[in-house]
């Protein structure tokens, strides 16, 4: 059983597959259009390790010859010079313009894999596996690819749409649970901009099993997740107005990652807290609601930074340098109420101050 959701872009129209022990089906169809002599993968080196030899083993069938390239964990590899080294391994290994390239991993292999596909020969063929929750739930949707700059996160990259995406659950038999919270994040963002029932069906996390979460719940879970970015997209693909929705939590998000360096907070972990803070937020412009339906989930995070590493100068500073800034001010993706978000332009800085503290309160 498998779920199959539609994304049509400005480019082409592909599927987004969400099932369990579906690779080998999926890439039969997927590599029936283009020649099998050789596959081009660019995996997680953790992903390599767990599920390399399933991997190879459905590969093997479908290739004469398999160049592959292995992404070290962490955001790290979203460089400019781990860019380049993929990039090297294409065109080293002579690839084609309808060579199809697998880009299997997280988000972090996803975007920095996604960019150099998109890149190379001015793009070439992009089959995305996604093997952690939030990449299956978001980073592999959409299109958008890249890599980080000092001055900031995702600023360097491109839109590039895969010909196909491939959400295999069992690759999260093997997810950490730290990385399972991380995915957690994004999926009740989606309850917060969008769906409500996300945020029920979410409840399963609190008990803390998440590999004994039932697979027909994960893939319904998944499914709907999946349904709001596609829709989102569609809407608007180049984030002209409301697919910046999907970025609700995320300027905060983004200035916590950048004072912490990234390894010492993860972006899930940035992304919940942004979206309280973006719930403080909008209670003070205005909006009356409660953000229980999120906050429940506190528990389950632990960070490993204080609330006095917490500088709000450098932190403002920061939501200031992000790509989402209008002018001097910054804005910000808020909810009139649950599932209505709307975009401010906030220009009144105590009020900022005001929505770090709760981020401060949870650390
Ligand atoms: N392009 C987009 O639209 C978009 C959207 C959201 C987030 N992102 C980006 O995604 C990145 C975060 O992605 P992520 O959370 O997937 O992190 P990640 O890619 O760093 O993966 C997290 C960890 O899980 C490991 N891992 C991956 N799959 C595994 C598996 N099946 N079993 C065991 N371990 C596994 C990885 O080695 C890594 O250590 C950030 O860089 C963020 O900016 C992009």
């Amino acid at each position: 059983m498998s779920n199959s959701i539609s994304l049509k872009t400005a480019s082409h129209e592909y599927p987004i597959i969400i099932g369990n022990e579906i690779l080998q089906k999926e890439l039969t169809i997927a590599l029936a259009e283009f020649d099998h002599e050789s596959g081009y993968v660019i995996i997680d080196e953790n992903v390599s390790r767990l599920h390399g030899e399933m991997i190879s083993a459905i590969l093997d069938e479908f290739f004469t010859q398999i160049y592959e390239f292995t992404v070290p964990q962490g955001e790290k590899s979203k460089s400019l010079s781990f860019w380049t080294d993929c990039v090297d391994f294409l065109l080293d290994n002579e690839i084609k313009r309808n060579s199809p390239v697998l880009v299997i991993g997280g988000g972090v292999t996803g975007d920095v894999g996604g960019f150099a596909t998109a890149s190379t020969l001015r793009g070439v063929p992009l089959i995305h596996i996604p093997t952690t929750l939030l990449a299956m739930v978001d980073s592999s949707i959409g299109g958008k690819t890249g890599i980080n700059h000092h001055t900031g996160k995702n600023l360097i990259g491109s839109f590039y749409q895969p010909k196909r995406v491939i959400a295999d659950l069992q690759f999260l038999q093997t997810l950490p649970d730290n990385e399972w919270i991380n995915g957690l994040s994004e999926v009740l963002k989606y309850g917060a901009i969008r769906d409500e029932s996300i945020l029920s069906d979410t409840d399963v996390f609190l008990e803390g099993n998440f590999k004994e979460i039932s697979i027909e719940h994960l893939s319904l879970l998944i499914s709907k997740c999946v349904k709001v970015k596609t829709d989102i997209v569609q809407e608007d693909e180049f984030e002209g107005n409301v697919r910046a929705y999907l970025n609700f939590g995320h300027t905060f998000a983004h200035a916590l990652e950048k004072l912490f360096g990234y390894d010492k907070m993860s972006h899930g972990e940035a992304v919940y807290l942004g979206m309280l803070a973006a719930c403080k937020l909008s209670n003070l412009t205005g909006s009356a609601f409660d953000d229980q339906p999120i906050r429940k989930f506190s528990s389950l995070y632990n960070y490993r930074v204080s609330k006095n590493e917490l500088d709000l100068e450098v932190l403002i500073e920061n939501m200031k340098s992000d790509k989402k800034r209008i002018d001097q001010f910054i804005r910000f993706v808020l909810l009139n109420s649950w599932q209505h978000p709307t975009l401010k332009t906030v220009s009144d800085n105590s009020l900022i101050k005001q929505s770090w503290e709760e981020v401060s309160n949870q650390l």
